[in-house]
């Protein structure tokens, strides 16, 4: 009865409208991406997108909604549909293995995107385009302390729980901190990248605890631009009563910084496409390509927000 199955499924597989869509002539890659949860990750998927347009690939796009089991599905489907190569945003840092050896086992490489992952073996993946997470933490919390003289009491929105920007965002900041004893963290807790959510934990946060919130550090723009609307509502001055500082770097974020609400954010390049098709380029030409691609990150301040959202392309 079992043998009888496998083989229908592999006489099906071999019907004539059962092979994969592929369009003769072009490169088809795989990609999989994490969702649309921020701005930061809807200009990624614009990056992604153009830069393959203009290549002349052939994308085939799969947003997972949050899910790692929907980007598994998304890389089985690409393997067994042929495709040249896979990129992939990863929702969360473990899980992959087993997924990525059988990409391996079909020779598709694979390219992560803007969040690493944690794997036994580095050959699973060719190279992650990205920036450093830890530096970026490390940047906020050096202009806290200093924009606070080294004393005050901070509450803290973290992103997607088991994502690498969120571990490593919070790596950063606390080990930075740490420098700095008159520095305090009141509490932590996930708002999972969104406006919303960073709406309703920092709600949470005011309510517990008014009168000692003197800052908030939100892993990203979308849950700091949640965190102000609390603080707004709360009958506080986000910017001034709270100092308020994130990062990503969206225009939004440029706009909350003119308006006074929003203190500081730290950049965070979204702009991967041109580098992620360059890089492809090499690995498929069989060429050395480094481990790791570093995006160049800045912190942006309120003074010169005015001028610098003119030359914002995200
Ligand atoms: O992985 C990058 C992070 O994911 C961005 O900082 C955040 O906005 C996004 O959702």
């Amino acid at each position: 009865m079992k043998k009888l199955s496998i083989l229908a499924a592999l006489a099906a597989l071999a019907l004539p409208g059962c092979e994969p869509k592929k369009e003769p002539g072009k490169l088809s890659v795989g990609f999989s991406q994490v969702g649309a949860e921020s701005a930061w990750r809807t200009a990624e998927t614009k990056s992604i997108r153009d830069a393959a347009a203009k290549k002349g690939v052939d994308l085939k796009f799969s947003d997972a909604q949050g899910k790692q089991a929907n980007q598994i599905m998304a890389i089985r489907s690409f393997v067994s549909q042929g495709v040249s190569a896979i990129v992939l945003a990863p929702v969360v840092e473990t899980g992959w293995e087993p997924v990525l050896r059988e990409a391996k086992a079909a020779k598709i490489p694979v390219i992560l995107v803007d969040r690493g992952i944690k794997v036994s073996d580095d050959s699973l993946y060719a190279t992650l385009i990205a920036s450093d997470f830890v530096e970026e933490g490390q940047m906020a919390a050096a202009w806290l302390a200093a924009k606070m003289g080294g004393q005050g009491s901070v509450v803290e929105l973290e992103g997607t729980t088991g994502a690498a920007p969120a571990i490593d965002r919070k790596k950063g900041f606390h080990e930075e901190l740490k420098k700095h004893p008159g520095m305090k963290v009141l509490k932590s807790q996930s708002a999972d990248f969104t406006r919303a959510k960073g709406k309703e934990v920092m709600e949470a946060f005011l309510k517990a605890d008014r009168d000692k919130v003197q800052a908030v550090y939100a892993h990203n723009d979308d849950m700091a631009l949640g965190a102000i609307q609390a603080i707004e509502e709360a009958g506080l001055k986000p910017g001034k009563d709270v100092i308020v500082i994130s990062i990503d770097a969206v225009k939004g974020a440029f706009e909350a910084m003119v308006k006074g609400t929003l203190n500081a954010t730290v950049e965070c390049n979204p702009l991967l496409g041109p580098a992620v098709f360059e890089t492809l380029d090499q690995v498929l030409a069989g060429k050395p390509v480094p481990k790791f691609v570093k995006s160049k990150d800045r912190l942006f301040e309120q003074a010169t927000a005015a001028q610098d959202i003119a030359t914002r392309e995200y």
